[in-house]
């Protein structure tokens, strides 16, 4: 039975260590971080994440604003909005959820945030430093996962690393991340997407196996090896009237099975999702220590 990679526990340790750094600049006479969220609309899943992020703030001692605006609001409006944020000195960064309203180009949004605010470092400007090695904001996804390698010491020097799906906030950053020089990194990187053929080859044969597919217990028992790592990000709510909140949700493993075989595995909830959480909270920290210097 393989060992729980506890995203929950781990993430809950970071935060208190977070609180206790704003503790010590407050003590100091210093103002807190502060972090801003804009959602606009009214998807539910984005909706909760949001709310999250701000409790997240609550928890940590940060200063938190939702910016919140309705789906009718144009791209003009939003650009806008995303001036103001960009020139508030009071603010540490800001994230824009995603996914947008269709009439929203989100690659113009994302272009239109200051880099020196992006926290989410989905900016080109971000993503360029973070492929060359140079301090910036990591998308906070693979930067959770990263995290949780290193505090688990789960070296991935030299491994056989398959990431599965090229998202421009998961996948294609995870790769660059565990190609790297250092540890974690120094992997050999292999991602597969939807074009990609026989995957069970590669998934076979790797050490560690990152999904972010989004495709509900899409990865099982034999299509990995003995005592490999598994990651899931996958998060898919699934409608199940038998359960308390009438869903449930599942990941891109078939956890049953497949932590019958590996060696570490995270859970669905409680595995990546939280530590994903702790980064943004992380990368905001970073802002402020750029901006108190
Ligand atoms: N939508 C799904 N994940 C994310 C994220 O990490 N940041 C933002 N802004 N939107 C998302």
């Amino acid at each position: 039975m393989a060992n729980i990679l506890d995203g929950l526990k781990l993430s809950k340790q970071i935060k208190v260590e977070i609180k206790q750094e704003v503790e010590g600049y407050k003590d100091n006479g210093l103002r807190p971080p502060h972090l801003a969220a804009v959602l606009v609309g009214n998807n539910g899943a984005s909706m909760t994440y949001v709310d999250n992020k701000i409790k997240d703030c609550e928890a940590v001692g940060f200063k938190s604003t939702l910016v919140k605006l309705s789906d009718q609001t144009s791209e003009k409006e939003l650009l806008n909005e995303i001036d103001k944020l960009n020139k508030d000195d009071s603010l540490d960064g800001f994230i824009v959820q995603l996914p947008l309203p269709k009439h929203i180009n989100e690659e113009k949004i994302i272009m239109a945030i200051n880099p020196d605010k992006d926290v989410d470092g989905f900016h080109p400007e971000n993503f360029g430093k973070m492929a060359l090695d140079m301090e910036t904001f990591l998308p906070a996804t693979p930067f959770g996962i990263i995290v949780m390698l290193e505090r688990y010491k789960i070296s991935t020097v030299g491994k056989d690393v398959v990431v599965i799906g090229r998202s421009h906030i998961v996948g294609r950053p995870m790769s660059i991340l565990m190609s790297r020089k250092g540890n974690p990194g120094d992997a050999t990187v292999t991602l597969l997407h939807s074009k990609s053929k026989n995957l069970e080859e590669y998934t076979k044969k790797a050490d560690i196996v990152i999904t972010a597919l989004g495709s509900p217990h899409f990865l099982k028992a034999e299509m990995i090896k003995d005592g490999a790592v598994i990651i899931d990000v996958g998060i898919t709510r699934m409608e199940d009237s038998s359960k308390d909140r009438g869903f449930y949700l599942a990941g891109d493993v078939d956890f049953e099975s497949v932590s019958q075989k590996a060696s570490w595995i995270t859970p669905v909830p409680g595995g990546v999702g939280p530590m994903t959480r702790a980064m943004l909270l992380k990368n905001t920290m970073l802002s402020y220590k750029r901006k108190i210097k």
